[in-house]
């Protein structure tokens, strides 16, 4: 059940913990003209409950990029440096609804698995924000699974057969697993560089804990043989979003939410996909300590077919 607590009697910056074990309400400050000190509290929020709700923020595109680069730099994820927005979005550009087989929508419909933004990236995200242009009447959840409480909460076995593991992300193969095979080089993420290799478990850089590192887009693990890797990050992925782990928000038009994707995980839930749903998504870089150095001979397995373009 999702309680939604009474943060709108308040006259100034109020920060209410959701009743989840992550997540927090923020509510009664401009958004579009922080002060110093109101962007510190936000930070520091942001930094122990890992997801922030702004209801009903009703910022517009350029001041969601405003807040978004208080942050750190953002990803280019349009392939236009100048557009930092992304419409999460199953409405093509006349606002026409995406057909099922679609390309783009078949990469959107890849959101409704537990994933960490860029992942797949020689660099990973710090974070995302998200606000409601559109949404259908029902469904279109989005949740979020705390990362730093389900590593705690293994027991010390796990703990100490994943302390010097590692894992390649990829965005090819997490697609290939839902049966679409994109084209290399066609999209953001869908690059030529290899997949890059990360510790399944993370140390935050900013507050030192410790956090499971997994999601969609890890699918093998040096050392381990590839089924028995398979299965223990199904095992883990399961374990790390069971319910206790797990806050979900369910939209309003205007709310935006921003995450840590160094700590969390999140999803989509399905909807009625002739309903349009449009989500503005902007991203924030990771520092110099997300970088993790890429594999080129880990490559998706319609790579082969197209080895001679360009291999960077
Ligand atoms: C994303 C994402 C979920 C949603 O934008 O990265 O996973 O609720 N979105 O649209
Ligand atoms: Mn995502």
């Amino acid at each position: 059940m999702i309680v939604q607590e009474h943060y709108f009697t308040c006259s100034h910056m109020h920060i209410q913990a959701t009743s989840s074990i992550l997540g927090a309400y923020i509510c009664e400050v401009d958004l579009s003209n922080l002060s110093e000190s109101e962007w510190k509290e936000i930070n520091k929020a942001f930094l122990e409950y890992a997801v922030l709700v702004f209801p009903k923020a009703n910022l517009t595109d350029p001041q969601q990029v405003r807040f978004s680069k208080r942050f750190g730099k953002l990803e280019t994820l349009t392939g236009n440096p100048l557009i930092k927005t992304l419409w999460v979005s199953n409405l093509d550009t006349n606002g026409d609804i995406l057909p099922l087989d679609d390309d783009n929508f078949r990469i959107i419909r890849g959101n409704e698995y537990w994933h960490t933004d860029s992942s797949y990236m020689p660099v990973s995200a710090k974070a995302s924000c998200l606000s409601a242009v559109t949404i259908p009447a029902e469904g279109g959840e989005t949740s979020w699974a705390d990362m730093r409480a389900a590593y705690d909460a293994l027991d010390s076995a796990t703990k100490s057969q994943i302390s010097g593991l590692a894992a390649y992300h990829s965005f090819y193969r997490s697609q290939e697993e839902l049966g679409q095979e994109v084209e290399i080089g066609s999209r953001y993420g869908f690059h030529r560089s290899g997949a890059p290799l990360r510790p399944l478990v993370k140390d935050h850089s900013e507050t030192g804990r410790k956090a499971l590192y997994i999601g969609r887009h890890a699918y093998r693990i040096p050392g381990m043989e590839d089924n028995a890797a398979q299965e223990l990050l199904k095992e883990l992925n399961e374990f790390a979003c069971q319910p206790c782990f797990v806050f979900e928000h369910s939209w309003s038009v205007g709310d935006m939410v921003l995450w840590d994707n160094r700590c969390v995980l999140h999803r989509v839930k399905p909807y009625d996909y002739s309903k349009p749903r449009v989500m503005r998504h902007t991203r924030i870089s990771g520092d110099t300590s997300e970088f993790a150095p890429t594999d080129p001979h880990e490559q998706p397995t319609h790579f082969a077919a197209q080895s001679d373009q360009s291999a960077n």
